[in-house]
């Protein structure tokens, strides 16, 4: 554990676990557990539905005086800090010792604090006997305002999905160039946009495109939308994601979703897939090859169960 210099904490909806799973694989090549995981690997939490902090560690030690020395030694100089108390899984510290705590730290940081906007917060948590100490970065959850974008329809993706499908497809990698296939209303889009990546979007029906463009717009997010058959489309990608029609409001059959699945493969050696049914031998056709996989169970309003293909 020596060389992990983070912990990432994660909340979730039972009903995302697998979802979620597949995410942590494919940003950290390892699985969640307990709600957390230590990582050598620097991730905005923003970028995931399901990360809710990072914690950089600066020290650690199971002897807390012992972390305390090695705070003053960090001889830390911070105006407009906060400190607080990060309770991770399995700590059963009470809450009069938890302010201690962070009175022990806030003692050992030099400068005046701002509780209510802070420049940075300095954090204590406890994990398995071990105390740390360090910077704690929380995810920022004003995604949550494209619920109430000006156009939707019903079988559009949710947004936890749309957000997963991002940080799965670009690994959590800012810089990469994202295709969003199928765009349809651009839930996955504004998803993107927000997270701070370079996405496209390509729909062939003009209506989805114009919901799309005025949805982007409605935050302010500047994005190419495309009014084509992603077929015509000629530009490579770091990664393609493409939720595919389910001939419910667009006609669909097997033929349309293999042309989708192959022209996205023409453009990119990584492509995300949604479907709501098997869709192993289309891959297959295309010369990809299935690298991961999980379901998504239905919920609420949502039809179907959905299966989420990672192909490269
Ligand atoms: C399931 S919907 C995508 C929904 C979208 N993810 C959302 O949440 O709004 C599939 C979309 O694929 C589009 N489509 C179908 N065939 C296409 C093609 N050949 N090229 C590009 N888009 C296509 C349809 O117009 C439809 O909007």
């Amino acid at each position: 554990m020596s060389e992990c210099q983070y912990i990432y904490t994660f909340k979730y909806n039972q009903h995302y676990r697998q979802l979620c799973k597949l995410e942590t694989r494919q940003i950290f090549g390892a699985e969640v557990n307990n709600n957390l995981l230590f990582s050598g690997l620097k991730i905005d939490p923003s970028i995931s539905p399901f990360i809710r902090e990072r914690f950089e560690i600066i020290s650690s030690s199971s002897d807390y005086k012992l972390l305390l020395i090695n705070i003053e030694k960090e001889n830390i100089q911070s105006e407009g800090f906060k400190a607080e108390y990060l309770i991770l899984d399995g700590d059963e510290t009470g809450y009069k010792e938890r302010l201690n705590k962070l009175r022990d730290i806030g003692y050992r940081i030099e400068g005046i604090p701002d509780y209510n906007d802070p420049i940075i917060i300095y954090s204590i948590c406890k994990f398995d006997n071990i105390w740390y100490f360090g910077i704690l970065k929380k995810h920022n959850i004003g995604w949550h305002n494209h619920k109430q974008k000006p156009h939707s329809f019903s079988n559009s993706l949710g947004m936890v999905i749309a957000k997963a499908l991002v940080s799965i497809a670009s690994k959590g990698d800012e810089s990469k160039l994202l295709l969003d296939a199928c765009c349809g209303v651009g839930t996955v889009m504004l998803e993107a946009c927000f997270s701070g990546f370079n996405i496209d979007g390509c729909d062939i029906n003009w209506r989805a495109v114009k919901h799309t463009r005025e949805n982007l717009a409605h935050y302010g997010y500047s994005a190419i939308v495309y009014r084509s058959d992603i077929k015509d489309l000629d530009k490579k990608y770091d990664a393609v994601i493409i939720d595919l029609p389910y001939n419910i409001y667009t006609y669909s059959d097997d033929k349309i979703s293999q042309n989708i699945i192959d022209s996205s493969a023409n453009k990119s050696k990584r492509i995300i897939i949604v479907s709501v049914s098997d869709i192993q031998i289309m891959i297959q056709n295309a010369g990809l090859k299935t690298i991961d996989f999980c379901k998504v169970a239905k919920r609420g309003k949502s039809n179907f169960e959905r299966m989420v293909w990672i192909c490269e």
